[in-house]
């Protein structure tokens, strides 16, 4: 199996052999340029840890992968997919960014942003459920994030609370790009090439889509019915989570996957008693079953549920509302 990597090069050395001749030598990250701290979070085929720079004691998150068991089982693609978005990715302060990548015999090593808030589902736990300013606020920056990932040619197509990070600052940080579909990126020529090996109709993508593996409550329901998602599937998963905010849990759930499958493909949800009337018309303009009807991120901004909020620039240097 070949690697690609990339980013990893932190400067050149010219040196002289035997010969006289001059060489540039490049130099890249690697294991030993970083300690290695506490466990953040594991996969079935990865492990993040807290790390830290040992030339400038910055903090990242290192995500360490097993090529053995990629290689087993099959997840050579969506490892490249993960790298390749992220890659895509890195002028977004809501996205968490891929610095280096580097890899030893055993292990790939992806070093990202530190989000040391932990996840959103966490925080959600914790408090039970949001007010309507903390619920306007995160909506607001993961909006935000979907837009500009959009923008980049991007789909997530597994947005949930636990893939939405919190760092320092509690401003949001969104993960896990390993599910996520690559289009043609309309900002950037000859992206054709990278374009094909994110293809949603070749073998692999339809076996996961059929035998679906994760978190059912957010999926949307043309990926259960055809099989298909689009940029408006991130937004049927945005809508479900501005509901969670809310109401403290997720609008679809039931006892087992089956169940909540059917629940969304008929549109089996409701209200819980108190939930704001203006969230209420923005959940229910994007929990739409046909995609095409879902309101689109323009006018998800303009709804009256974020009247006030300041996007793109003011959102993200405003401190972040008190938890409550
Ligand atoms: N868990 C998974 N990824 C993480 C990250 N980048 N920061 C903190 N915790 C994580």
């Amino acid at each position: 199996e070949e690697w690609r990597e990339r980013g990893a090069v932190t400067g050149t050395q010219q040196v002289t052999d035997s010969n006289g001749q001059t060489h540039t030598r490049v130099i890249k990250k690697g294991v030993k340029d970083f300690n290695f701290g506490r466990t953040l979070g594991e996969g079935s085929y990865s492990t993040v840890l807290a790390a830290t720079d040992r030339q400038n004691l910055k903090e990242y998150a290192i995500k360490v992968l097993d090529k053995r068991h990629i290689i087993k089982e099959k997840k050579v693609k969506y490892v490249n997919i993960e790298r390749d978005t992220l890659n895509r990715l890195t002028e977004h302060p809501g996205i968490v960014r891929l610095y280096y990548t580097f890899q030893d015999e055993r292990s790939l090593y992806f070093v990202l942003d530190l989000a040391s808030g932990g996840e959103l589902l966490g925080v959600l736990k914790k408090m039970g459920s949001f007010d309507v300013e903390c619920t306007r606020f995160y909506g607001a920056e993961i909006l935000d994030s979907v837009a500009y990932m959009h923008s980049r040619g991007v789909i997530h197509r597994d947005l949930k609370p636990e893939n939405v990070l919190l760092d320092r600052e509690m401003h949001v940080k969104i993960t896990d790009f390993g599910t996520a579909k690559i289009l043609p990126d309309p900002q950037r020529k000859g992206a054709g090439s990278e374009a094909m090996t994110g293809d949603p109709m070749d073998g692999a993508e339809m076996d996961r889509a059929v035998s679906f593996v994760g978190t059912a409550e957010y999926v949307s329901p043309e990926l259960l019915r055809d099989k298909n998602a689009c940029k408006a599937s991130d937004l049927w998963a945005f809508g479900c989570i501005i509901y969670q905010l809310l109401a403290g849990r997720p609008p679809f759930k039931a006892a087992n996957e089956y169940l909540t499958f059917q629940k969304i493909l008929a549109l089996d949800y409701s209200f819980p008693e108190g939930f704001p009337e203006v969230a209420r018309d923005l959940v229910e303009r994007l929990l739409v079953l046909d995609p095409a009807n879902r309101l689109p991120v323009e006018h998800i901004r303009n709804h009256q549920f974020f009247e006030g909020i300041q996007w793109t620039r003011g959102l993200w240097r405003q401190k972040a509302p008190r938890l409550k």
